[in-house]
């Protein structure tokens, strides 16, 4: 029986997570292939790396490329190739990979979307779409990322996409550097 009172009607659960969720682009994830090495060419170019290490050499490239494609074999983690399915465009890429955490294994999520395609929503909805690939994995518990605290899109990515700002952390990267990022969470 509703025992609210007149003038209180049922909440419409519906229409509120509706309202919760960020209209975002729709998007499909590919595992990398052989193919991709073109794409992470790009993604190696100067205006991609302002806040991650410099513009490697083509070599480096290639075998992050190579490294990429074993995480699938290896089952430890997976890179996609993401394209957009209102245009068709391939805009950029994302991935997941295990990282050691704090005492415990997690799944670490990174991405990039080619600059032609920024600001349309395309990283948000691909970071939902790599957390629906990680849980599907049934392996972890959580998957994080770890922007820089300066990076305010990366940040209001991981906003977008419904993960939760664990707080500031110190972070490797590139190998032997310190900087400081902010720890980002979901549930997997
Ligand atoms: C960071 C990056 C992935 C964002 O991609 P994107 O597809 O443009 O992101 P979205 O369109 O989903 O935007 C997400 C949010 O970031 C905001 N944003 C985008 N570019 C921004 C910028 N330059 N400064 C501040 N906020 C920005 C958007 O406004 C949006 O937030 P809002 O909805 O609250 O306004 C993209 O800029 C990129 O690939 N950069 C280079 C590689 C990189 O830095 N990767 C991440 C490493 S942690």
């Amino acid at each position: 029986m509703d025992r609210r009172p007149p003038g209180h009607p049922r909440p419409d659960h519906r229409a509120g997570r509706l309202n919760a969720v960020p209209a975002l682009p729709r998007v499909r994830l590919d595992g990398y292939g052989e193919d991709d090495l073109d794409l992470e060419r790009r993604l190696n170019e100067p205006e991609m790396r302002a806040f991650l290490s410099p513009s490697e050499s083509d070599e480096k490239v290639v075998a992050r490329h190579r490294k990429y494609l074993g995480l699938a074999v290896e089952r430890v983690g997976q890179m996609f190739r993401i394209t957009s399915l209102t245009t068709g465009d391939v805009v950029g890429s994302i991935g997941y990979w295990e990282r050691e955490w704090q005492g415990e294994t997690v799944y670490e999520t990174g991405w990039g979307i080619l600059p032609e395609f920024w600001g349309h929503g395309y990283a948000s909805a691909a970071a939902v779409a790599v957390v629906a690939a990680a849980a599907a994995r049934g392996t972890h518990l959580s998957i994080h990322a770890y922007p820089k605290i300066a990076h305010a899109a990366s940040n209001a990515v991981c906003r977008k996409a419904g993960f939760t700002l664990l707080g500031e952390c110190d972070f490797e990267y590139p190998k032997g550097t310190q900087i400081r990022c902010n720890d980002w969470s979901h549930p997997l």
